[in-house]
């Protein structure tokens, strides 16, 4: 069958600056997917489109043509209003285990799809899989019976959701054109609208853990994706919150399952728990629900029976044993004073070195290596107090990941004691929200 365009015509007008014409944005996208546009074709206009950016005409086409490579799940027939949150990725970021079932304790169903741990930050899948039994993959008819009968399901995204996504985020990946907002933005919202959900509340990152660094990057970011969501029919909203720490004390998969285990019993860093609140009353405000306290179905046990039905239908064991890797080390406080650094991007690495995240697509990652935080960005020190601890399996691991937290920011080392106190602010921004 002869092709309507040609890439190339493409690439040289994006190159160019030029507005691609919607024709031929629904072709390049399809044609990749079909295996017609090479990847070394479509890598170059990933990066025309990375230097030359695109209207918001182009992206919203874009993302459609994304979506249209694949199925649009439906979740009308439920009977229930729907909410999905989003997170943009960052260190120690288990919000979604907690949430899901706390947002489904209030009859509001939570169709869930996460990912794996991608680079030094964590997946949802990996983590929810240190519990015994738990299955990540569910079918689309399972998903459904679990969403009416226990509210919430988080499970992998199949393969059916734009597929165009998972090959252009792979190309993306190894060609240096990540951080182009148009297409993260396309991506992230190609797989969330086409999941059905009726709202979505997405968790912008900023800070040296995350995609975004600067907070005008990040905003740019969340506007993009909130008017994509919202042309779409998805009720929409973004809370721009800080990554340049680490979120809660657990960084890893078995400790950061446990820890959103303390917040569904009423317990939990605040950090953790203020999230959990903030995201969870913004989803319930999108599906209506403005007159509810998240923070009480935490603390009157209903999330926690939520959670435990949810990893139940799954197949998992939600009593079981989440212990940490055998060696531990000791990270101490060289000097009275305050935390005045503990760097979110260097402690992930350190994570991922230890065993917390894969070494490369496919392989196992160790559910108990990782680290707990024994103090905080802020937090007062007396020399030799203990700042953080490092679990692994393996002396080899063990010295990867103490190299990491050295090498982070520069040499400078991921953690830094210093006379003044510094604050942290959790909340930095919003963009169309309801609560
Ligand atoms: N997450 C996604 O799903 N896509 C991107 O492009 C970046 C982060």
């Amino acid at each position: 069958m002869s092709e309507p365009f040609d890439a190339v015509q493409v690439i040289v007008a994006k190159r160019d600056g030029k507005v691609i014409p919607d024709p031929q944005i629904d072709w390049v996208v399809d044609a990749y997917t079909r295996g017609v546009v090479a990847d070394e074709q479509m890598s170059s206009l990933a990066m025309a489109i990375l230097q030359r950016g695109m209207t918001r005409g182009e992206i919203a086409r874009w993302t459609q043509a994304m979506i249209n490579t694949g199925v649009r799940l439906d979740f009308s027939g439920l009977g229930k209003a729907t909410a999905d949150k989003h997170s943009t990725g960052g260190v120690g970021d288990k919000i979604t285990l907690p949430l899901a079932p706390l947002v489904a304790s209030f009859g509001v169903a939570v169709p869930q799809l996460s990912g794996r741990g991608l680079g030094h930050t964590g997946g949802t899948l990996d983590k929810l899989e240190s519990l015994a039994g738990w299955r990540a993959d569910v079918s689309n008819e399972d998903m459904h019976a679990q969403l009416k009968d226990v509210g919430a399901v988080i499970c992998a995204a199949g393969t059916q959701l734009a597929p165009a996504d998972k090959k252009l985020y792979a190309l993306r990946d190894v060609t240096g054109t990540v951080e182009s907002i148009p297409m993260i933005a396309a991506s992230v919202m190609s797989k969330k609208i086409a999941e059905g959900t009726g709202v979505l509340v997405l968790d912008v990152k900023v800070g040296s853990g995350a995609f975004m660094k600067d907070l005008d990057q990040a905003r740019e970011l969340a506007r993009t994706m909130v008017d994509l969501g919202t042309d779409a029919g998805v009720v929409t909203s973004a809370l721009l919150t800080d990554m340049s720490t680490p979120l809660g004390l657990a960084i890893g998969n078995a400790n950061e399952v446990a820890e959103s285990i303390e917040v569904l019993a009423g317990g939990g860093p605040a950090d953790v728990v203020e999230l959990t609140v903030a995201l969870a009353r913004e989803m319930l405000a999108g599906a209506g629900l403005r007159d509810v306290d998240p923070a009480d179905a935490l603390k009157d046990g209903s999330a926690m029976d939520s959670w435990r039905r949810m990893i139940a239908a799954q197949g998992g064991d939600p009593d079981t044993p989440l212990t940490l890797s055998p060696l531990t080390e000791e990270v101490r406080a060289e000097a009275d004073g305050y935390v005045t650094r503990l760097d979110a991007l260097g402690a992930g690495i350190a994570a991922w070195r230890l065993g917390a995240g894969r070494e490369r697509q496919g392989a196992p990652v160790v559910f108990g290596a990782g680290i707990m935080l024994n103090k905080q960005l802020g937090d007062p020190v007396r020399k030799g107090d203990v700042i953080m601890t490092l679990y692994a399996e393996t002396p080899e691991r063990m010295s990867r990941g103490l190299s990491a937290l050295g090498e982070a920011c520069d040499g400078a080392g991921t953690i830094e004691v210093g006379d003044s106190p510094v604050e942290r602010t959790l909340f930095l921004d919003s963009v169309g929200t309801r609560s």
